[in-house]
């Protein structure tokens, strides 16, 4: 392993930058934060000052254009995710790519093929998967602690009409916005993961707020092999949560504030047994740190990251069934 460490390029001044990813790379031993690029020079150069980037551009193009950024990190609209993820890896870098990587599974497929193409690595930025909770959790399943698991529940909300956020790119449906690719994504991928499987059906229904084009709560039922069944809301309009409980003939494991971008946090699970409940704490992690970890150290070994391309491919294609379902109101296979 080389001394130096590597150098990360945000492409824009998002938020979720802020708040997590950047606090993530300076609490990493192996990364470097480097250079922003925004549409704007003058809030390039501000978030660079404010963050203490050594590098701002003031176009993404520019951050692309430098040789010295190795890895990017991709927090944009979503409807910009395939578009810019693409130009990285075509200059020959690995990307650290918000969810939803795409907003359909044709564009996760060139997304990833434009990764094998120039030989670099591409992870969708699933930060809750190197979280200790759900990995308890996982644990305690594939042991066998609850039996069968036979159904799933998950939950996601939180009012967007009360934040201060009004021109919110979440609301937008022509900028991949909606709850579903926002939230309900979490529960789908919690579920695949948790099962370890794919669902074969889906029914879904979206709602919409008047004032805006994206939907506002989606909820679906999805059928797995094996007679398993999981169900999930997601909600711009509900009050706040982000649970899942995963039930069978003999107990249940829940998690609770799974999902929440926070940093070394302290999360319960609660496990039932018959009669018997307890609650396990589970210590906290910077789970953004560990997924700028993942990237590099897949990176150096030249393996699969954590989050793989087929995961990622198979998210993608329940995604696109749960809209389809919710434009027909019909059941459609995955
Ligand atoms: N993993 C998590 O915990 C988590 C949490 C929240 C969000 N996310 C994901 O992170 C991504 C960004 O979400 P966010 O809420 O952080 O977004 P945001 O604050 O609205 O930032 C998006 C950035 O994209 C750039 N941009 C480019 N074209 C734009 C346009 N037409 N309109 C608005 N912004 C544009 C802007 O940067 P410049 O103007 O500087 O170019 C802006 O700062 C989404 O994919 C979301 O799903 C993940």
């Amino acid at each position: 392993m080389k001394n130096q460490k590597a150098k990360w390029g945000i492409v824009g001044t998002a938020n979720i930058a802020k708040k997590a990813l950047i606090p993530g790379i300076r609490d990493s031993d192996s990364s470097e934060l480097y250079a922003v690029g925004s549409r704007d020079g003058a809030r390039a150069k501000r978030f660079a000052k404010e963050f203490e980037i050594p590098e701002s551009y003031g176009s993404y193009e520019g951050l692309l254009d430098d040789p010295r950024v190795e890895f990017v990190y991709i927090p944009l609209p979503n409807h910009l995710h395939h578009e810019w993820t693409i130009k990285s890896l075509k200059r020959g870098k690995h990307v650290l790519c918000e969810k939803p990587l795409g907003t359909t599974a044709g564009e996760v497929r060139e997304m990833f093929e434009a990764a094998k193409e120039n030989d670099v690595k591409l992870m969708e930025a699933f930060m809750y998967r190197f979280h200790p909770q759900v990995l308890r959790v996982k644990e305690l399943i594939d042991r066998g602690e609850i039996g069968e698991p036979k159904f799933f529940r998950g939950a996601f909300s939180f009012p967007l009409v009360n934040q201060d956020r009004e021109d919110d790119i979440r609301w937008k449906e022509e900028m991949g916005g909606g709850s579903l690719l926002d939230l309900g994504t979490y529960s789908i991928n919690t579920v695949r993961y948790l099962f370890d499987d794919e669902p074969r059906k889906v029914f879904a229904r979206s709602s919409y707020h008047p004032d805006h084009t994206a939907d506002a709560e989606t909820q679906a039922t999805m059928e797995f092999p094996g007679d398993r069944t999981a169900t999930f809301d997601s909600s711009f309009l509900l009050s706040d949560r982000a649970n899942f409980e995963v039930v069978s003939s003999s107990g249940a494991i829940r998690g609770f504030n799974t999902y929440g971008p926070g940093r070394y946090k302290r999360l319960n699970v609660e496990i039932e047994r018959g009669n018997s409940r307890e609650i396990e704490t589970v210590k906290g992690v910077d789970e953004y740190s560990l997924e700028v970890d993942e990237l590099l150290d897949a990176a150096s070994k030249d393996r699969k990251p954590k989050i793989t391309r087929e995961d990622s491919m198979n998210q993608a294609r329940v995604l696109d069934a749960v809209k389809e379902s919710a434009e027909n109101q019909s059941w459609v296979e995955v």
